[in-house]
């Protein structure tokens, strides 16, 4: 009976609270919207390009940069969509995989990824890639390609995490595939997405240039503009008048802090809503909107320490437990843990680069302070609270004993 009462009480609550949100997967990070403001020139660019496929030729190769949050796959997730619905209406054939290299974490997997989008593994049931070389697999797609006289514009998004982990054999065979295909009446088109404006630096000359044959870069939003971002976003998200004006400049404010990141300030908006739902207030303040900020901050180091190779995570203690945290003594501390371990400790060479790594993370910080006569030195730190960093080396039973002092 108590139990009846207490759930007939959560259920009244809800029905009299107000829903904050009212379209809670517009917060999410796969949603698309149907309009991108402030990205005309780049989805017009991209468009143009592909435009050709109407003409029944192959369209340019296409690298797009910029950095995180910045428009670029929503703008591809757009383009490519409507391109194969028109494709479909003028009855010309054109397949678009989308592949995320991040995601699909190794060669092996984007190939299997591929050849289910193009439809290579429904046709032959016995692709076993694993038997196969890496090159053997490739072949084996695109002859199929070949085969059917495919017109493939085929996206690899985070193409710099393919190019990192297997270097550019693929996307060389890829690219080089083209003149055998066209000779038989398809084509290949690549559009790779990189939010590294270094990534170029990484590939064979060869690769580059064919990769390259058109490149936009997308600059990261102003303030003002994540603002209306948001602003739209927050129409579609929200019941009316669940959120305050203020709170919506904030998260503009903050995810236009180091660059104009458009991901980082939904992902502000989605926590700070479900903040207020979780106190059931009327509305969503700026105060939620700085705890959001609070909370994001400290879920994702968690989830950087955490996830960190052992000899990291060594690193990362040894900082907190040295005195001066000079890199000398933070050495010698690292080196100690190790031992105490069970494991041989890396190089001091290594560890260095390893401190400049977490610092790149937000993880540490490195300043350099004089000593006097002594020179100068460098001051490593931990900027994430101590009590954080206990909570991700927990699940890691090499830490256990460690941890105990
Ligand atoms: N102009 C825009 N209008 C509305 N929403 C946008 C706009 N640009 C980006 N967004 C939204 O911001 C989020 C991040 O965008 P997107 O995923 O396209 O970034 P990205 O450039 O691919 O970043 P990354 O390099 O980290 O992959 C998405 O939820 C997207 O819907
Ligand atoms: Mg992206």
């Amino acid at each position: 009976m108590i139990a009846d009462n207490n759930i007939d009480d959560i259920f009244d609550r809800a029905a009299k609270g107000r829903a904050l949100v009212r379209n809670r997967q517009s917060l999410t990070i796969d949603y698309v919207p149907d309009r991108l403001p402030f990205r005309d020139a780049e989805s017009t660019a991209l468009a143009q390009t592909l435009s050709t496929v109407f003409k029944g030729a192959r369209p340019s190769n296409v690298l797009l940069f910029g950095k995180p949050g910045t428009g670029k796959t929503a703008v591809v997730k757009t383009v490519a969509g409507r391109l194969q619905k028109k494709a479909a209406d003028a009855g010309i054939e054109v397949t678009v995989p989308i592949i995320n290299a991040k995601l699909s974490n190794s060669a092996y997997k984007i190939l299997f990824e591929i050849a289910e989008l193009t439809g290579l593994n429904r046709e032959d049931k016995k692709v076993h890639f694993t038997g196969l070389s890496m090159g053997e697999a490739t072949d084996r797609i695109l002859q199929y390609m070949q085969k059917k006289k495919m017109h493939v514009i085929l996206v690899i998004d985070e193409i710099d995490s393919l190019v990192d982990r297997n270097g550019d054999d693929v996307l060389y065979s890829f690219t080089r595939a083209n003149e055998r295909m066209m000779a038989k009446g398809g084509f290949i088109s690549l559009i790779g997405i990189s939010n590294s404006l270094t990534f170029k630096d990484k590939l064979d000359p060869r690769v580059r240039s064919s990769l390259s044959e058109e490149e936009t870069v997308f600059n990261p939003y102003t303030v003002e503009q994540l603002r209306q971002i948001l602003s739209e976003r927050a129409k579609i998200a929200f019941s009316e008048g669940a959120i305050a004006d203020a709170a919506i400049n904030l998260c503009a404010a903050m995810a236009g802090r180091e660059h104009g990141d458009a991901r980082k300030a939904i992902d502000l908006l989605r926590v700070a809503a479900e903040l207020a739902e979780r106190e059931r207030a009327q509305k969503v303040e700026e105060r939620h909107v700085r705890a959001a900020q609070d909370k994001i901050e400290k879920d994702t180091s968690h989830e950087v320490i955490r996830n960190a190779t052992t000899h990291t995570k060594f690193v990362i203690l040894a900082i907190t437990k040295s005195k001066n945290g000079n890199t000398g003594e933070v050495y010698e501390v690292y080196s100690a843990l190790c031992r105490r371990a069970d494991q041989e400790p890396l190089t001091q060479r290594r560890v260095t680069q390893i401190v400049a790594e977490l610092d790149q993370l937000g993880i540490v910080s490195t300043d350099v302070v004089s000593q006097g006569r002594y020179g100068r030195s460098q001051k490593i730190r931990v900027t994430v609270p101590l009590q954080t960093v206990k909570d991700a080396l927990r699940g890691d039973s090499s830490f256990a004993e460690l941890l105990a002092d």
